[in-house]
């Protein structure tokens, strides 16, 4: 099964993320942990130009092809492969980040950007994917209270963060069989229980499926 989870930068993704994984791993599921940008050499090396803070005059059309080059080879090399072995993937962010921040955010055509993504996914999709959502006062608020420094696309201020917002609660009602939305104001708890629920009945009804 394969798993994502979208949100703004700072919603909570990463930390649901890995208590997915230790909940999977716990009941001896066989399950990979990736990150995008990144999780194979190559990718990892395109994130490095992607959020060094530089790179501030970086074109928007070149921003989308790089996270689709770093998407490709990791669908290929690693997602693809996985899936075929049956073992649960987990993806902290994959394609409906790219609609999300270049098609809405930076404002690129939307058919352009589906275009895009299709190629390098190789139409290899979630079965299931998590939207944390969550106003961005609240991630400003967090942000403070965590200190933690900022890259060049957490850079890009408030406005491109709410059309961002936007363009995911968008892409999740023209797929509302494949997105979960969580309000990413609960508790951290409260959360991992909603994901874990969801991700226990997608497995039955998938084994159901199977037999
Ligand atoms: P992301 O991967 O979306 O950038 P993280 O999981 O790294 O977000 O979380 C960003 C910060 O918010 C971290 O300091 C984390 O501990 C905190 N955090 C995560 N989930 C919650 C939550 N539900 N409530 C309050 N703080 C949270
Ligand atoms: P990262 O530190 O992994 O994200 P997070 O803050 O969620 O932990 O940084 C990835 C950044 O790249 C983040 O700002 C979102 C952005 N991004 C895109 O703009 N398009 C994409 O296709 C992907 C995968 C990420």
């Amino acid at each position: 099964m394969f798993i994502s989870f979208e949100g703004l930068d700072g919603s909570g993704k990463t930390t649901q993320a890995n208590l997915l994984v230790e909940t999977l791993k716990a009941r001896h599921h066989a399950v990979d942990f990736i990150r995008e940008p990144g999780g194979t050499d190559i990718s990892e090396r395109i994130r490095e130009i992607l959020l060094d803070k530089k790179h501030l005059g970086m074109n928007e059309v070149t921003e989308l092809l790089l996270f689709s080059a770093a998407r490709a080879q990791l669908v290929v090399q690693t997602i693809q492969p996985a899936l075929k072995e049956q073992r649960f993937v987990v993806c902290d962010r994959y394609v409906d980040s790219t609609m999300a921040y270049q098609g809405y955010g930076r404002g690129l055509n939307l058919d352009a950007v589906r275009a895009i993504n299709a190629a390098a996914t190789f139409g290899v999709m979630p079965d299931v994917t998590f939207l944390i959502d969550i106003s961005v006062e609240e991630i400003i608020e967090r942000r403070k209270q965590s200190g933690t420094p900022i890259d060049r696309m957490e850079s890009s201020g408030k406005m491109f963060y709410e059309k961002v917002r936007r363009g995911y609660l968008a892409t999740a009602k023209e797929e509302p069989q494949r997105f979960v939305v969580v309000d990413g104001a609960q508790s951290i708890e409260a959360i991992k229980k909603i994901i874990w629920e969801e991700v226990e009945k997608r497995t039955r009804k998938q084994k159901a499926e199977m037999k």
